[in-house]
C-alpha cells in the first residue's frame, strides 16, 4: 500500500502491472497464519489488515498489504510439506514425470523454488539426477538435506538465480508448488527464470486455483502467504508481461482444488488444449468479474455467521467439539469468526512443531491427535478439509463413537 506525505492511503498498486487494485474481502487484522506461538510470545504478536482485491487492468487478485517475507520464512517454519500421505504420494508422481518426460538429457538440472523438506526433490535426488533446492526456511531446509536433497538456503530472486546460473548452469526445469503465488517480488522473480531457464526449459508451478477460492468459498486460503490468487487468465497476463509464454494449465486435486501451470520461452513449447479450455471455463463463469467477488464477499460473512451461529448452539446444548488440523487456513477462519476456547477448547495437529503452540490470532492450543482419540468428542471442525478423505478413512472409530465432523467450506455443513 502506498501512502501520502499526510499518511493517507493512496491505494494498492499492482505488484505484476502497476494498474489499480480494487478491494473486494476484508478479513481483519491477521497473525502471520504459521506464525504458532508459545504462551508468554502472544503479547505482541505481529498483526495486518488482510484484505484481498483483483487488479482493474490484469485482473491478478492479491493481498492489499503484505507482510516482509522474513517475517514469514525463517528457521521457525511450521509448514512441512511430508505432513501427509497425500502429499508425499503427489509429489513423488510430479518427480517421476520430471525424470520420464523432460530430465532426458545427458545431464539435466531442475531447480525447486521452495522446496520445504524435501517431499519432491528427494525422489529426484534418489534418481541421481542433479537438482537444487532453494529454501529460505532453515529448519525445512535441514530436513531436506536430511534426505540427501541438495538445498541453497536463499530466497528465490533475480540475483539468486544468477547465482546458480552461475555456479550449476542452466536449469531444464523450474519448479514450484505453493510458492510461487507467496512471492511479492514478481518482476525480480522472473527476471530470475529468464536468467537461469534453459531455452527450452520449462517453469511449473501448481498453486491454489482462484476460482476454487471465489466459487468453492475456500476463503481460508487468504492468508499472508498467499500474496496472489492465481487465474489462468492472471496468469497468462503476467508470463506475457515478463517476456515468457503460458502453454499449459491443468487442476490437480491439491489443497481442495488447484492448477498446475507450464511457462516457457515465447514459441518454444506448443500451448496445449486444456489451457485453452480452462481459459474459456473462466470467460464463461465470469470469474473475474467486479459482481462476481462481490457475491463471494457476502458469501463470506454468512460463512462466519453460520460457523458461530452453530457452535455457539453446541455450547448451549453442552456439546463438546474440537478442531482437527491446524493449517495456514485455520488461522484465517478461526481469527476472523472471533472463534475462542469457550467454543472450540482446541484442536489438534500431526505436526510435532505445531504441537504444544497456540495457533496464531484465535490463540486455540494445539495438541497431538491422540488429544482426540483418547476422549473423543461429540463434534470435530474440519480446518483441514482439503484432507477430508485421509482422515475421515484414518478417524472412522470417531464417527463409529457418534462424532460428527463439521465443515465450513462451501458452506457451514454437519457430516
Ligand atoms: N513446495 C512445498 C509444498 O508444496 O508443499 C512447500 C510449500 S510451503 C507452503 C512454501 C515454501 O516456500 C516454504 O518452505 C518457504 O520457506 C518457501 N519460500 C517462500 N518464499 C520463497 C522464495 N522467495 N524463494 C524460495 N522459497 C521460498
Ligand atoms: P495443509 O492443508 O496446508 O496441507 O495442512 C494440513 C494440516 O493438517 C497439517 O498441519 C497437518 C495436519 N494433518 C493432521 O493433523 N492429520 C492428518 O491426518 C492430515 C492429513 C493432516
Ligand atoms: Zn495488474
Amino acid at each position: 500500500m502506498t501512502t501520502n506525505s499526510e499518511g493517507q492511503s493512496m491505494g494498492t498498486k499492482c505488484r505484476v502491472c502497476g494498474g489499480r487494485v480494487a478491494e473486494f474481502v476484508d478479513l481483519g487484522d491477521q497473525p502471520t497464519a504459521n506464525g504458532f506461538l508459545l504462551p508468554h510470545e502472544v503479547e505482541g504478536e505481529f498483526r495486518f489488515r488482510l484484505a484481498v482485491g483483483a487488479c482493474e487492468d490484469c485482473t491478478m487478485v492479491q493481498l492489499m498489504e503484505e507482510v516482509p517475507q522474513e517475517l514469514r520464512y525463517h528457521a521457525g517454519y511450521r509448514y512441512q510439506a511430508s505432513g501427509s500421505a497425500g502429499h508425499r504420494k503427489h509429489f513423488r508422481t510430479d518427480a517421476e514425470w520430471f525424470l520420464a518426460n523432460e530430465l532426458t538429457g545427458p545431464d539435466p538440472f531442475i531447480v525447486e523454488i521452495g522446496c520445504n523438506d524435501g517431499v519432491m526433490l528427494s525422489t529426484i535426488a534418489e534418481a541421481g539426477v542433479r537438482h537444487l533446492g532453494v529454501e529460505p526456511s532453515g529448519n525445512v531446509a535441514d530436513l531436506a538435506r536430511a534426505k540427501g536433497v541438495q538445498v541453497l538456503s536463499a530466497f528465490f530472486d533475480a540475483d539468486t538465480a544468477a547465482a546458480v546460473r552461475g555456479a550449476h548452469g542452466a536449469a531444464d526445469v523450474i519448479f514450484g508448488a505453493n510458492t510461487i503465488c507467496h512471492i511479492a517480488h514478481v518482476e525480480s522473480l522472473f527476471r530470475g527464470i529468464d536468467a537461469l531457464l534453459s531455452d527450452n526449459g520449462i517453469f511449473v508451478f501448481e498453486e491454489p486455483y482462484l476460482a476454487t477460492i471465489i466459487e468453492g468459498m475456500a476463503f481460508d486460503q487468504i492468508y499472508d502467504e498467499h500474496v496472489f490468487y492465481f487465474s489462468a487468465g492472471s496468469v497468462r497476463a503476467m508470463a506475457e508481461r515478463f517476456g515468457f509464454e503460458l502453454v499449459h494449465a491443468e487442476h490437480i486435486a491439491m489443497h481442495g482444488g488447484e492448477v498446475r501451470y507450464t511457462i516457457a520461452r515465447p514459441g518454444a513449447r506448443t500451448p496445449s488444449a486444456s489451457l485453452d479450455a480452462l481459459l474459456a471455463e473462466e470467460e464463461a463463469g465470469k470469474l473475474s468479474e467486479p459482481l462476481t467477488f462481490a457475491r463471494f464477499g457476502r458469501n463470506v460473512e454468512r460463512i462466519r455467521d453460520d460457523l458461530v451461529g452453530l457452535l455457539t448452539h453446541l455450547r448451549e446444548q453442552g456439546k463438546t467439539v474440537v478442531g482437527y488440523g491446524a493449517p495456514g487456513k485455520s488461522s484465517t477462519v478461526t481469527t476472523y469468526c472471533g472463534i475462542t476456547t469457550d467454543l472450540i477448547p482446541f484442536v489438534v495437529d500431526s505436526t510435532p512443531g505445531k504441537q504444544g503452540h497456540l495457533l496464531p490470532g484465535s490463540h486455540l492450543p494445539v495438541k497431538p491427535p491422540s488429544a482426540f482419540s483418547d476422549a473423543y468428542p461429540d463434534y470435530a471442525v474440519l480446518f483441514a478439509w482439503n484432507h477430508a478423505e485421509e482422515i475421515m478413512a484414518k478417524e472412522q472409530a470417531f464417527r463409529a463413537a457418534g462424532g460428527k465432523w463439521i465443515r465450513f467450506v462451501p458452506e457451514v455443513e454437519v457430516l
